[in-house]
């Protein structure tokens, strides 16, 4: 008897992996979760793989048919990490690939823009999903709920700009269909929450949920590349900088309804966002969640 196949999820103690791993999990499915860190996530099995160590990539693509891609984080150029990892995926026998890549970076765009287009030409099966921004920015480790948590304060350069911000748990949601579905979307999918909101709106509802003032500090492009210039590469921090721009510019003023064609159900809201990761963190920290 041959086992049946698993799903390599890559990034699977991540935000967005470690919701998918446990969502194919709670449905019976295998999963290889996979990490530089190989740590267990729920009941998947955990595997060693680091994008930049070939020799991680064959053990963990072992009895996988299909695989959920979170990037290498800061590459300049994914591309050249992930091709040949995706052609020996195609050799080992995956069939299907879903890739997280952002709403703000179309097919053929910079960075992981490129592994998008290349990903119809590798895999009959396929999807990339295109999320807004998350809201676990503001609840989880990022330097946003940092900055919340320590200061009060969110800063951002993108002034009145608004964004249909995301529940990671619903990019897992969308993430499931699209690698458990019969048919594969076989496109990319624009994936938001219920609602565009402005910064001056996020610190409005974080203080109001958390009883703690949170205040919207406006920087200008340059003074947000400065600031994030201390604490990475000068590169990366006008990369940044330059999506809070496309922000206030009004990129991300938009609305989507695919988590509800997919998964049949509306995404969460701010709002219940908020107040679920404060009841889950018992008050403290500001809701602090993975
Ligand atoms: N945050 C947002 O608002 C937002 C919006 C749109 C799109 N995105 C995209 O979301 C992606 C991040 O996804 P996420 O939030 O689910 O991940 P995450 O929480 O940042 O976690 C990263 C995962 O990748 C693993 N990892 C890191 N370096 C690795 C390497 N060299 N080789 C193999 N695995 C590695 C980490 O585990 P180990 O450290 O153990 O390896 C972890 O499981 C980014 O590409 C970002 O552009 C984010």
């Amino acid at each position: 008897m041959t086992a049946s196949p698993a799903t390599l999820v890559i990034g699977a103690t991540g935000t967005t992996g470690s919701r998918v791993t446990a969502r194919l999990t709670a449905r019976g499915h295998l999963v290889r979760a996979a990490s530089r860190r190989a740590a267990p996530v729920g009941g998947a099995g955990a595997v060693r793989f680091d994008w930049y160590d070939p020799a991680t990539h064959e053990e963990a693509l072992r009895g996988a048919d299909r695989v959920y891609l979170v990037p290498p984080l800061t590459a300049a150029d994914p591309a050249a990490v992930m091709l040949p990892f995706l052609e020996r995926a195609r050799a080992a026998g995956v069939r299907r690939a879903v890739l997280l890549s952002s709403s703000a970076i179309p097919a053929g765009g910079p960075a992981v823009g490129q592994v998008h287009q290349a990903l119809p030409g590798l895999f009959d099966e396929w999807a990339v999903l295109r999320p807004s921004w998350f809201m676990q920015n503001f609840t989880g480790d990022h330097a946003h709920a940092r900055d919340i948590r320590e200061q009060g304060t969110v800063r951002t350069a993108t002034g009145e700009g608004r964004v249909a911000f995301v529940d990671a748990d619903d990019i897992a949601a969308v993430a499931v269909h699209a690698l458990t579905a019969e048919r594969a979307p076989d496109t990319d999918l624009v994936i938001t929450g219920p609602q565009a909101l402005s910064y001056d709106d996020v610190a409005a509802v974080l203080t109001e949920v958390t009883g703690r003032a949170v205040t919207h500090r406006k920087l200008t492009y340059e003074q947000l590349r400065d600031h994030l210039a201390q604490s990475m590469p000068h590169a990366f921090a006008t990369v940044l900088a330059g999506l809070d721009r496309a922000i206030a510019e009004g990129a991300e003023d938009r609305v989507t309804d695919t988590v509800e064609r997919l998964t049949g159900r509306p995404p969460r809201d701010f709002r219940t966002h908020v107040e679920r990761a404060l009841a889950r963190a018992g008050g403290a920290d500001h809701g602090r969640e993975r």
